[in-house]
């Protein structure tokens, strides 16, 4: 992963001395400037995580909610239905607003960006459920597998935000069966910041746009294939045209 993303850096870097070539205003280029500026020396390791943990996994959790909604028509009227009260129209969703948007908040449970947690070593021998993981085994807890799991999820692989409705469970690490974010001292350090990110770009997008899906709907299997790269993403990106209300 670091010559991969060591690789992405140096191409960039070059990019950059090329004289008046133009300068997006993406991630890196943002990172890039930071460390140019501070101390010129630009810590690739701690960026990588960051880039990585945050970025792709964020970006990747966006897409499949918008996916999901734009293909389920019912789901995505009721959360435009709930924007529309909540915020009313042509006004901006802002981070306040959040708490009251229940709905919304509900949409991202189907498609972990991170589907198995990284690796654990148990300290001891420990029973669970009849099994026993002894001491030093490595353990990889399966997301993915937990949210597919029909003798806890009735109909799990259907989007169904309303299952979340009057529910206690969330994503904060408290049920186990839906850890999006991981569980327990090592859970994913950005949650705060991710939900807040996701909840007002989602809101925004839906609350501003209608969306039409470029070159129509794929049936359920291939629109939704899914492709595990350093996180699982749509196999096919979503395309889809916004249209202004
Ligand atoms: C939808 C968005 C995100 C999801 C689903 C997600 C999920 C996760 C998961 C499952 C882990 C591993 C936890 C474990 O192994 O127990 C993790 C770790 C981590 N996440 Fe996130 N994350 C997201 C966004 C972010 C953001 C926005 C940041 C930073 C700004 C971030 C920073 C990190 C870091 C630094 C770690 C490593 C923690 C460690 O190794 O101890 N994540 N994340």
């Amino acid at each position: 992963m670091i010559e991969l993303f060591d690789s992405l850096i140096n191409k960039r870097l070059l990019t950059r001395k090329v004289p008046d070539s133009i300068r997006n205003i993406d991630m890196l280029n943002t990172l890039l400037d930071i460390s140019e500026e501070s101390t010129g020396e630009f810590d690739k390791l701690k960026s990588n995580d960051l880039y990585l943990a945050s970025n792709d996994t964020t970006s990747a959790t966006l897409e499949w909610a918008m996916a999901e909604l734009l293909y389920n028509p019912e789901a995505l009227s009721k959360a435009k239905a709930e924007l529309k009260q909540i915020i009313g129209k042509g006004n901006a969703v802002v981070e306040s607003d959040i708490d009251r948007l229940p709905y919304l908040q509900a949409t991202f449970r189907l498609h972990p960006p991170v589907p198995l947690l990284f690796p654990c070593k148990a300290g001891a021998d420990v029973e669970i459920q009849g099994f026993t993981v002894p001491k030093g085994a490595q353990v990889l807890v399966n997301i993915w597998a937990i949210g597919k799991d029909a003798s806890i999820w009735e109909h799990p692989n259907a989007f169904k935000p309303e299952r979340f409705m009057g529910s206690e469970i969330d994503v904060k690490g408290r049920n186990f069966e839906l850890i999006l974010f991981g569980a327990g001292r090592r859970m994913c350090p950005g949650l705060p910041l991710a939900l807040r990110m996701l909840h007002l770009m989602l809101g925004s997008l839906i609350h501003t746009f209608d969306w039409k899906v470029e070159g129509g709907f794929k049936p359920k299997d291939i629109y939704f294939e899914e492709k595990f790269g350093l996180t699982l993403q749509k196999a096919k990106p979503l395309r889809a045209i916004p249209i202004m209300v």
